[in-house]
Formats: C-alpha cells, sequence, structure tokens
C-alpha cells in the first residue's frame, strides 16, 4: 500500500524523504512525489513509476528545504498517472495520504458545486480542498484539517503542509497507521518503521483518531478534538542494517536465509527445557484462562492464514481444544457465532492488515478474548488485543513472507504446547519432545539451506516454464502446499495451486498431463503413504513428480523425477522443514524469469485498504 514519509529539522528534506522512501518501496506502489517548503512556498515533484522517475525530476527540478513530505502511491482512486500521484495541492495546502475516503464523492460534488476545480481522480485531492476550504476561514493548519476531518468518512493517514506555517507538518490517522520519529533536532512521519531506522528509534505509534504537529523540536500529539494526548516514545530494537540486502540478490533470498536466526530469536527464553514447557509471561494469559477457553478461533490473510491452518492442526492435536481457521475477510462479511469462551488468535506480519484488525475487534466487541501474533511492536492488532505474543523476525522487507511466515509457525505450536501443558492434554514426555525438537530446529534448518538452494536452483532450470503447478499434502504438509503455491504464483506469476493430496481426484487431477509439474511434500508422518497414492495416480496421468523428500527415503525419491531432501523430523515439526524448499522454488523460477522478486506486480507488503 502507500507510503508516507516526512521530514522537519536543520537537514534538507529531500534526501531523507527519497531515503524513507526507498525504505518503503516493499509496501508496493505506482508512482511517488514529494512536496518541501522552498523559499518561495510549497514545491512539488511527482512521476510514474519507480523512485528513479522521481530522482530524474528531482535532479531537474531541484527541491531545496527543511521540511517536506514524500509519498509512494498505490492506486486505488483513479489510475497511476502523474496528476493522481501524491501529495495534492489546493491553494497553500499539500497533502499526502493513505487509505480510502468513503465518501469522497459526495465530497466531491458539494466541493465543485462550491467552486472548487478538482485536478485528479483522487479521493485525496478532497482532503486538500476541505483543508484549503477550512485556512480560507482563518483557522490554522491543525483546526482547520480538525475540521475538515469531521466531513470525512473512511481510512486515513495524512500528513499536510501549509504554506502559512513553513515550519511544521500536521499529521492525522484513523486506521491507516502513521509513527513519528523522534530525535535531536528533528521530528519524523513514516508509514511504517523501516522508513525511519537510519534517522531514529524513539517512535511514537499514532492511535485512531489522533492529529499531531511536528517541529523540529518535538511533537504536540491531541485526539482529533484537540484534546491532549501524552504519549512517550517507544525504543525500536530493529537496527537499519536488518533492513538491507547485506549482499545477497533480493530482498527474499537474504530473509530465506535469514531464517535459522529469526527462529532463533524468536525462541529465545521462551523454550523452558527444564519443565518441558513454554515460558511465556508475554503471552499475557493465565493459567486459569488457558482452562476456561472452550474453542480457538484463528483468523488472518494470506501467508498468515497458511500458518494458522497448521496452528489449527496443533492446537487440536497438542491441546485438544476445539479450533477453526478462517480468512479473516470472510468472518467479518458473515455473522459470525463467536463470543465468550472463544479465544481469537489474530496473526499477522505487520499487525495492520485491515480485515485482520476489523474481524478482531469485532470478535472482541462480541466479547472473545483477543491474542495477536504480530511482529511488528506497537502495531495496531497487538494494541488492540487483550494480549500479545510477537514473532522477532526483525523486518520483513520482501512482499512474499518467508521469515516471518516460519516465526508464526513458531508461535503457534509454542502456544499449542503452552495449552496443552495447562490443559494436561499433553504429558512431561511428549512436551519435552516438542521443546527440544524447537530448540533444534534453527541450526536444522541453517545446515541444509546453501545445499538446498543448489539444488532447487539446479531443478527449476526444467520446471521453471511450467504454466501450472499444483502443490499437494496432507495434514501439516496441506497448508505448506497451500503456502508453497502461494509463494510462487505471488513472484514468478506462475498459476499455482495447493491442495489437500486427498481432494486431487476431486477436480484438480483433470489438469494433469506431461506439462504440469506436482509438488509432492512426503514428510515421514501418519499420511505418507497415502500421500504415496495419491504421487502414483499423479504419475499414472504422466504429471512431472517433484518430492520434498526426507533425507534418505529411497523410497519416495524412486517415485519422482526430481526431489529435494529435507531433515527429517518429528511430524509435529515438519512444517518448518519442508516450507523453505518451497520457497526457494518460487525465488528461483522469479529469479530465472527475472520478474521483480522483491516488489511483485499488483501486490503490497501490507493490505491496509478493503
Ligand atoms: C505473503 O507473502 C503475502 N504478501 C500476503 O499474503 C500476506 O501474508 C497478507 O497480506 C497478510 O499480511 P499480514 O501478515 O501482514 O497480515
Amino acid at each position: 500500500m502507500c507510503g508516507i514519509v516526512g521530514h522537519v529539522g536543520d537537514e534538507q528534506a529531500t534526501p531523507i524523504l527519497l531515503d524513507g522512501l526507498r525504505r518503503l518501496e516493499y509496501r508496493g506502489y505506482d508512482s511517488a512525489g514529494l512536496a518541501v517548503h522552498a523559499r518561495d512556498g510549497i514545491e512539488i515533484v511527482r512521476a510514474v513509476g519507480k523512485l528513479r522517475n522521481l530522482e530524474k525530476a528531482l535532479l531537474q527540478e531541484g527541491l531545496p528545504g527543511k521540511v517536506g513530505i514524500g509519498h509512494t502511491r498505490w492506486a486505488t482512486h483513479g489510475r497511476p498517472s502523474e496528476v493522481n500521484a501524491h501529495p495534492h495541492v489546493a491553494g497553500p495546502v499539500a497533502v499526502v495520504h493513505n487509505g480510502i475516503i468513503e465518501n469522497h464523492l459526495e465530497l466531491r460534488s458539494e466541493l465543485e458545486a462550491s467552486g472548487f476545480t478538482m485536478s485528479s481522480d483522487t479521493d485525496t485531492e478532497i482532503i486538500a480542498h476541505l483543508v484549503h476550504r477550512e485556512t480560507k476561514e482563518g483557522h490554522d493548519l491543525a483546526t482547520a484539517i480538525r475540521r475538515s476531518l469531521e466531513h470525512v468518512e473512511g481510512a486515513y493517514a495524512i500528513a499536510v503542509l501549509s504554506e502559512s506555517e513553513p515550519d511544521r507538518i500536521v499529521v492525522a490517522k484513523n486506521a491507516s497507521p502513521l509513527v513519528i520519529g523522534v530525535s535531536q533536532g528533528a521530528t519524523y512521519c513514516a508509514s511504517d518503521i523501516p522508513a525511519l531506522l537510519p534517522y531514529t528509534n524513539q517512535m511514537v505509534f499514532m492511535e485512531d483518531g489522533e492529529l499531531a504537529v511536528l517541529e523540529a523540536e518535538g511533537f504536540t500529539l491531541t485526539k482529533l478534538d484537540g484534546t491532549e494526548v501524552s504519549r512517550r516514545p517507544r525504543s525500536i530494537s530493529w537496527s537499519p542494517v536488518m533492513a538491507e540486502k547485506d549482499g545477497y540478490k533480493h530482498f527474499m533470498l537474504k530473509e530465506i536465509f535469514e531464517q535459522p536466526r529469526a527462529l532463533e530469536d524468536t525462541l529465545r527464553g521462551r523454550l523452558d527445557r527444564e519443565n518441558a514447557d513454554i515460558a511465556t509471561p508475554e503471552i499475557g494469559l493465565s493459567d486459569e484462562d488457558a482452562k476456561s477457553i472452550r474453542r480457538v478461533i484463528l483468523l488472518a490473510c494470506g501467508t498468515s492464514h497458511h500458518a494458522t491452518i497448521a496452528g489449527r492442526y496443533w492446537i487440536e492435536e497438542l491441546a485438544k481444544v476445539p479450533a477453526i481457521t478462517e480468512l479473516a475477510s470472510e468472518f467479518r462479511g458473515r455473522d459470525a457465532v463467536v463470543g465468550e469462551g472463544d479465544l481469537v488468535i489474530a496473526v499477522s506480519q505487520s499487525g495492520e492488515t485491515i480485515d485482520t484488525l476489523m474481524a478482531a475487534k469485532e470478535a472482541k466487541k462480541r466479547g472473545a478474548k483477543v491474542l495477536a501474533i504480530a511482529n511488528v511492536n506497537g502495531s495496531a492488532i497487538p494494541r488492540m488485543s487483550d494480549a500479545s505474543f510477537y514473532t522477532h523476525a526483525g523486518p520483513e522487507i520482501g512482499v512474499a513472507s518467508t521469515k516471518c511466515f516460519i516465526t508464526q509457525l513458531a508461535n503457534l505450536l509454542m502456544f499449542s504446547i503452552w495449552l496443552g501443558r495447562r490443559r494436561g492434554a499433553i504429558d512431561n514426555a511428549q512436551a519435552g519432545e516438542l521443546v527440544e525438537g524447537l530448540a533444534r530446529i534453527p541450526q536444522v534448518i541453517g545446515e541444509r539451506l546453501r545445499i538446498t538452494h543448489l539444488t532447487i536452483s539446479d531443478i527449476v532450470r526444467d520446471f521453471a516454464d511450467a504454466r501450472d503447478v499444483l502443490f499437494l499434502g496432507r495434514g501439516l504438509g496441506y497448508a505448506m502446499a497451500l503456502e508453497g503455491a502461494l509463494k510462487l504464483k505471488e513472484i514468478s506469476y506462475v498459476h499455482a495451486e495447493g491442495y489437500a493430496a486427498g481432494e486431487m481426484k476431486h477436480g484438480p487431477i483433470a489438469l494433469l498431463d506431461a506439462r504440469v509439474p506436482v509438488i509432492v511434500l512426503m514428510p515421514k508422518d501418519r499420511h505418507y503413504e497415502r500421500v504415496s497414492s495419491n504421487l502414483q495416480e499423479a504419475r499414472a496421468r504422466e504429471a512431472r513428480i517433484v518430492g520434498v523428500t526426507v533425507a534418505g527415503d529411497t523410497q519416495g525419491q524412486a517415485l519422482c523425477e526430481r526431489f529435494v531432501e529435507v531433515a527429517e523430523t518429528s511430524e509435529a515439526l515438519s512444517p518448518f522443514v519442508m516450507v523453505v524448499p518451497l520457497q526457494l522454488y518460487a525465488y528461483c523460477v522469479a529469479d530465472h524469469k527475472g520478474t521483480d522478486v522483491d516488489q511483485p506486480r499488483n501486490l503490497a507488503k501490507t493490505v491496509t485498504v478493503e
């Protein structure tokens, strides 16, 4: 989704804004622009396409000034074009905006009827005109924004400049994320933490319905009604280096290789090996809560949803608590039966995905307890939840989630063990094996990463041109099959389906012929024999089988045209090792095809609009 950056301080704004926008590129965008308070008023430069186009335009125009705002736009209302790119200007006011103004048509007609002329197709320009109208009435910028937002329905994070107040930026938010960064002599704003990491690690997360005035010496935070809000900055532990490629060709590849480290960080201090338990005071649920849960409902979108499918299997198996998983967008669209006794686990890398956020809010309103599993500290979903259990993957820049997915798996498995222990559903020995196994997982994955990458690069040479790919698995392998297919679709634009292997003969088998690779997940678990039979059925239709097999499984490997080996683990731990070759498969196909791996077309890292 769109990205916002703002700077007010002693330094020149343009290089900081461009650097911040570059760090937000992963969110996805199709045009970009800057507005800076220059000597003779606000100057604006905008360009369609990648940031290099904006940089070229800036070389011609130059943009000196110390106070400015920048934006990367992901088109929602109005096609990608220079005229629709932000900032939008009305009179002395310049605005950048993330989100969607739902009543923009109504506001547009009202403004046009009173003589305002629109120059773009966007909903954002409406805000610029509303604020302009209020400043014409003599209101200062903050008041003008407050009064304007009274008319606005929808999601927004905005940053606004006015020619009459050249030493400040005014920001406001509702539903779309916005953070304020504070350092000596400068104040910043951004839609996401990585944009500001080189400049400060002191950040304030704005809440819905708040407005802030940013000046070089600091900021004042208020509610939209003007009531003062006092909130101290939090220290963010992410470093700027974590958000750099570090010699890898793409962020995605770096993040796949970072998985052992991300898992170590996520498991650290949480595995109580002595007591075969999970030590998670931060889960924030008491032993009593654990005993009183009647049902767990796992809500998420995309890749995080796939993690919840594994989570559901673990919770039922290890804690013997009924668990369901549902796409957050579906859950919120219907009148779901949810209430007291339900524990909703909302899983989200960003902690800002609108559907997951709204679904969790709805469940909470109806009496469910909400536990967030998120990667971004202080993001919206943890903030509205009763308790938060963070993953510690560090910033994930590649749009295709990898290291965050694997750490979500870790948290969900830890939660299942924790719940199982408190409900007496697993004994010491079983819990001990799981805890010990989890403790070894980072090393187990790390040892095979390079060889897996080499093997998959080689396999991909034979399969990269396939137009359709099927991923098959059963049980936990089914969740990984879904994830493998999503990864491939996202970054290589190859049509792929993840299927429960047992379902193949209920439809997808009709697709199979000698041109279709079928990637079969074959952990040595209770489903092994049945998965082998499904593999044989696919082979009989001449499909080309690529097996993800455990090391030394010669019987399974003999059935495959090509195979990649993973370490043998217990069934519960198999998703951790199975998913890595699938991530690498998607990566290698995309790299072979030369697609934009880290910023695939049409996709955004954080989906904050409906
Ligand atoms: C993952 O590769 C995707 N980019 C996408 O499906 C993502 O998982 C989904 O948008 C949910 O995001 P979240 O985890 O930040 O809520």
